[in-house]
């Protein structure tokens, strides 16, 4: 490795390793396309991707394992076509590869010095040298536990895995890259093995890291650089990223928690309301609603957020106060009345309150369009039953058809039925409490796209919920209610999660 040495000192502030376009067919699968990347000397990289997305195979191209199909590498000022492995290894690559390949049958000390074991003045092994280097080798990578004599087939994943990176090491290599180095160790074995990766980056090596794991990414790596479908599609700092960030990034899509501005904003007043009560739980409420929000509604457990959205739907009575919709006198007295009215609520979905549970996953979506051509709009059954089959569809309902009991969905699916109805109805006003409370991270991010499409096409949308999280998610403006008075209404800039939970707590605070 001296010849490496004296190249780096020449020139220290060049990249150690650059990518110029690189391109990987295997046949007619594209696998990489015009990857471009400089790693600097003490550089470590995160190399994030969902699976299949190409790590290992540009991985294995710089190490000398693979051709690439097009582009250059070049390291260490010297732009080369690595023909085979020993030479990567020659220039100063270490590669430690996702499938291990410790031999089962030698010892620890054996593997570590597979090929190169030190003999003495005899010609023969020097047993007592290689026990008490191997222990070394493996102290310099955190696994001074695993003892050098012992069957490497014996030793769990992890530890396999540890005595392939400080063989690895021990190289002393200008790059060392590790494709998912940790997945199998245990959480001692992973902040020992992180401490190696810190003194090593010292030493000045470059280390790709590959790795599933976000949270050590963020942790150790100057860079995180995801591949998605053989192309990097982002290069950041871990400060300032946030994990969904990554995520949005590994997946192409649009982060669950990030929040889009409604593209088409309107000044008009879809609901007023003055001075509103009921006779127990709320009081003097006054907001104005505009056509086309998604306007929140916060507060703790019992801050009168469900009290509130069953007056405007007429669920509960108002005692006090007045409502407008689209300036016309809005004082339902039954949830049916409301509907007519335009106003739509879908309940909170853990408890499923908006299911017709003996209903199949037609009827229940249909329901309350049903209830509206019997109000005297003329729907032909044939048009009713496409349009209920196009929304379920829109909405993703998973289902074998539509006719089976909407008792047989997962949780997730059944709000998004109940949903649908709500679509359905032709509501202008929908009223959402806790959309998403008990549903799975999947159908929560498509229940989010399914209400902000709702808004983009004009909908008004009220969404109560205790998570603050889902609420900066979605909502343009929100309204903070605190022991049913109105604590404040925040806009965008000033949603932060301290803030309104601050608020939340304001009404508690004045009693003491
Ligand atoms: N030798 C090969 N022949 C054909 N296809 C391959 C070969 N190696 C990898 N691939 C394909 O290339 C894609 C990327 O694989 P890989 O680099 O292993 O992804 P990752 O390490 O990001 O999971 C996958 O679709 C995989 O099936
Ligand atoms: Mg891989």
């Amino acid at each position: 490795m001296v010849a490496g040495i004296s190249m780096a000192a020449s020139n220290p502030s060049a990249p150690l390793l650059r990518l110029e376009e690189i391109g990987k067919s295997f046949g007619a699968t594209k696998v990489l396309e015009a990857v471009t990347l400089s790693v600097a000397p003490g550089e470590v990289i995160g190399l994030l991707g969902e699976n299949g997305a190409g790590k290992s195979t540009m991985m294995n191209i710089v190490a000398g394992a693979l051709e690439p199909s097009a582009g250059r590498v070049v390291f260490a000022d010297a732009p080369r076509r690595f023909a085979s492995i020993s030479e990567g290894i020659e220039a100063g690559i270490a590669f430690v590869h996702q499938e291990l390949s410790v031999v089962g049958s030698l010892s620890v000390a054996e593997n570590l010095f597979l090929g190169r074991m030190p003999r003495n003045r005899l010609g023969l092994v020097d047993f007592a040298a290689m026990r008490s280097a191997s222990k070394a080798m493996l102290a310099a990578v955190g696994a001074s536990d695993i003892d050098p004599g012992r069957l490497a087939g014996s030793l769990r994943t992890g530890e396999q895995q540890l005595v392939e990176i400080a063989r690895a090491a021990a190289r002393n290599p200008r790059l060392l890259i590790l494709d998912e180095p940790t997945s199998s160790l245990t959480p001692h074995e992973v902040s020992t093995f992180l401490d190696y990766v810190r003194k090593a980056r010292l030493a000045g090596i470059s280390i790709i890291f590959i790795t599933h794991r976000l949270e050590e990414a963020m942790m150790i790596c100057d860079r995180l650089l995801v591949l998605r479908n053989g192309a990097i599609v982002s290069d950041r700092r871990p400060a300032g990223t946030t994990k969904e960030q990554i995520i949005a990034d590994m997946t192409g899509k649009a982060s669950l928690f990030a929040y889009s501005p409604r593209t088409n904003p309107s000044d008009k007043v879809a609901l007023r309301v003055r001075n509103l009560a009921d006779r127990d739980h709320v009081s003097g409420i006054s907001l104005d609603i505009r056509q086309g929000e998604i306007f929140g509604l916060f507060g703790l457990v019992g801050a009168g957020r469900t009290e509130l959205l069953e007056i405007i739907v007429g669920a509960r009575t108002m005692s006090r106060g007045n409502m407008e919709l689209f300036g016309r006198n809005h004082a339902p007295r039954t949830p049916a009345q409301a509907l007519q009215a335009g106003v739509a609520l879908v309940p909170e979905g853990r408890k499923t309150a908006g299911i017709l549970p003996q209903h199949s996953v037609r009827r229940n979506a249909s329901a309350s369009s049903l209830r509206k051509s019997g109000g005297g709009v003329m729907v032909s059954p044939r048009g009713e039953a496409e349009r209920t089959a196009a929304e379920l569809k829109a909405l993703a309902v998973r289902m074998r058809d539509d006719r089976q009991p909407i008792t047989t969905l997962s949780g997730g699916n059944q709000q998004k039925v109940v949903f649908a109805r709500a679509l359905l109805s032709g509501s202008r006003l929908l009223l959402l409490d806790e959309p998403t409370h008990g549903v799975d991270i999947g159908a929560k991010s498509e229940i989010y796209e399914i209400i902000r499409r709702a808004a983009e096409n004009g909908l008004t949308v009220i969404v109560a919920s205790s998570e603050l999280p889902e609420i900066i998610a979605l909502c343009d403006r929100v309204a903070v209610l605190s022991k049913g008075r109105l604590a404040d209404i925040v806009e965008r800039d000033d949603m932060q999660e301290a803030h309104l939970l601050r608020l939340a707590f304001s009404e508690y605070e004045k009693q003491q």
